[in-house]
């Protein structure tokens, strides 16, 4: 509520009035709603949660109210699920009813005129555009991308070793300053990862990488999308996503739909720019093994070669707009949330020495001094996978879950969930039960150790899930393979052949690392929980180390003219 104005708010309380008595009196349920902390009339609970921080208050109802909680913000219901068994019991176990999402009026109807895969209803166009990123993100195709992913790496740590040559500032841009959504100076360590990060569904999708990491305003341009869209669908943001009234108004009277137009046209700018230069790409003969050029072939064979406009062609095909929406949603779900987990990967380690020393000694006895981890080695290094597992655990990226929807009526535990309802997957909740992880503030990758085999984040087994930073049931992160390649290869390489510390404070004289616990102060908020920017020393191992990393990189440079793509541009 603190981004309305003293008008808006007054307008938004008679409307929710209207509806609030209008509501009042049709309901006659017969079942109890589950139960949940009081909240004002008409307002419901809207002024008690920090819609820019919400979890650690959704953490402090869950502590009081077990299993299940109802809130109201405004009209919306709100069923939140503490649990793993209760998330488990109805996101998967009864996904026909709970896979679709309440989207934000404004972020997805006029931002994203209808089409972006995150906020799609659980109807036909979002399965046909789920398969599709399936077969280019999903477990087969992920198995394909990790040379790409190793390559990726190789020059990843080469950044991050010579990184601190430069200093933490580094070189700036003039487009730094100028791009509103990115907050990462080009000569921060942060920068490097999200290169890294952005770099891998940028080749999945368009068969193009990253290979400046300096002036690079197509891929400043994902983050400043993610930024934005974050911004727009943030509840309280716009009075219209909550009274639809609002939404038959002409364009004169609604400034905030012609100016999430505008934005529209921007976000065409990329992600229809990008299929754009698919096409022309497939029309000069390039055939390549990645999404979008492999899909447009595929709709030209069914002859849907020419398909414009938005939603499907044949009731099977993605038409343009769809097409470049899915390709961006890839694009964008895997950029910032790989790069925070990587970046929470470090800071967890920063801040408990000894994990970081068996880490590494972990990979010196496996690998040993001559040569890069391998992705080989992966079932030979379970406590650098634990690792990995206890970063997401311990803060998740999407930290609140992505919100379900409810779409029919349904009842669970003898309580009422109403239809259309959001129903949200409480993963910080579940991360912090005690039961489940005993200790659970604390960051111990051996809770992840023995039973079954790791890379079991998605697996059936509710006892056996290291955790649920990748969601729930149909609507479960769709690169969750890619992601744990992703951040396998790079963690295991880092720990094996750089050396990465905090800076000495010259006040205190010790290191200066941010408090992991310290949700406001270390934390950024919104909707993916990356660390605020902190300083780190990178330096190789040791000269041997560093002539490794250095050679590598330099034959890389070959490799990626020999595969078609840019050489890195340092
Ligand atoms: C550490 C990295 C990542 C984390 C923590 C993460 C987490 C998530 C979460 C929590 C969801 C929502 C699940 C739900 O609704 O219950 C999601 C959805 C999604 N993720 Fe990821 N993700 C990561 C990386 C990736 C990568 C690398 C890709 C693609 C290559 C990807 C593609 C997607 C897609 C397409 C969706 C939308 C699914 C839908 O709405 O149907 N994610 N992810």
């Amino acid at each position: 509520m603190a981004f309305l104005s003293t008008t808006d708010a007054f307008l938004l309380i008679v409307a929710l009035a209207c509806v609030w008595i209008g509501r009042s009196r049709s309901a006659s349920p017969a079942l109890k709603l589950p139960p949940g902390p009081p909240g004002l009339p008409f307002l419901g609970n809207l002024l008690q949660v920090d819609p820019l921080r919400s979890y650690p208050q959704l953490l402090r109802w869950a502590q009081q109210y077990g299993d299940v909680f109802y809130l109201r913000l405004g009209l919306q219901d709100v069923i939140v699920l503490n649990t793993a068994k209760a998330a488990d019991d109805l996101l998967t176990d009864r996904s026909k009813i709970y896979s679709g999402r309440v989207a934000p009026h404004v972020a997805q109807d006029i931002l994203s005129d209808g089409q972006r895969v995150l906020f799609m209803p659980h109807a036909r166009e979002w399965k046909i555009a789920r398969r599709a990123m399936s077969a280019a993100a999903g477990p087969a195709a992920a198995k394909k991308i990790r040379p790409f992913q190793d390559m990726e790496s190789r020059t990843a740590i080469y950044d991050l070793m010579c990184h601190s040559a430069k200093g933490d500032e580094g070189p700036r841009s003039s487009s730094t300053q100028a791009s509103p959504g990115r907050e990462v100076p080009e000569g921060h360590w942060f920068h490097l990862v999200r290169r890294f990060s952005t770099t891998v569904p940028m080749f999945v999708n368009y068969g193009k990488r990253i290979s400046r990491i300096v002036d690079n305003p197509q891929m400043d341009m994902v983050y400043d999308v993610v930024g934005n869209v974050t911004r727009v669908a943030q509840p309280g943001n716009y009075l219209a996503d909550v009274v639809p009234l609002l939404r038959k108004l002409p364009d004169w009277m609604a400034p905030w739909r012609v100016e999430a137009r505008r934005m529209h046209e921007w976000e065409m700018s990329l992600f229809g720019g990008l299929l754009d230069e698919e096409k022309v790409a497939l029309s000069e003969g390039t055939v390549r093994d990645t999404f979008l050029n492999t899909y447009l072939r595929a709709r030209s064979a069914a002859g849907h070669a020419e398909a414009p406009g938005n939603g499907l062609a044949g009731d099977t095909w993605m038409r343009d707009k769809l097409l470049a929406y899915t390709a961006g949603s890839l694009l964008e779900a895997a950029s910032d949330t790989t790069a925070a987990a990587v970046l929470t990967f470090v800071l967890a380690l920063l801040n408990n020495p000894p994990v970081l020393q068996r880490a590494r000694e972990e990979v010196d006895s496996i690998v040993g001094p001559d040569r890069m981890p391998t992705f080989d080695d992966e079932e030979n290094l379970p406590y650098v996978v634990a690792c990995i597992q206890e970063t997401l655990r311990c803060h998740p990226p999407a930290i609140t879950g992505v919100p379900h929807r409810a779409d029919e009526d349904d009842e669970y535990k003898g309580y009422r969930i109403p239809k259309g309802a959001t129903v949200i997957g409480n993963v910080w909740a579940i991360h912090m039960n005690p039961v489940r992880y005993p200790d659970p503030t604390k960051f111990i990758p051996d809770r992840h150790l023995g039973g079954p085999p790791l890379r079991r984040a998605g697996g059936p087994d509710l006892e056996g899930r290291a955790h649920y930073a990748f969601g729930f049931g149909r609507r479960f992160c769709g690169g969750k393979d890619v992601a744990e390649g992703s951040l396998f290869i790079l963690c295991a390489r880092l720990l094996w052949g750089v050396d990465f510390r905090a800076p000495t404070d010259p006040v205190t004289g010790k290191p200066r690392v941010p408090d992991f616990a310290d949700e406001d102060g270390t934390w950024s908020t919104g909707f993916i929980a990356v660390p605020k920017l902190f300083d780190v020393q990178f330096a190789p191992r040791s000269e041997k180390y560093e002539t490794i990393i250095r050679r590598s990189f330099e034959e890389l440079q070959d490799e990626w003219r020999d595969m078609g793509l840019l050489p890195d541009e340092r």
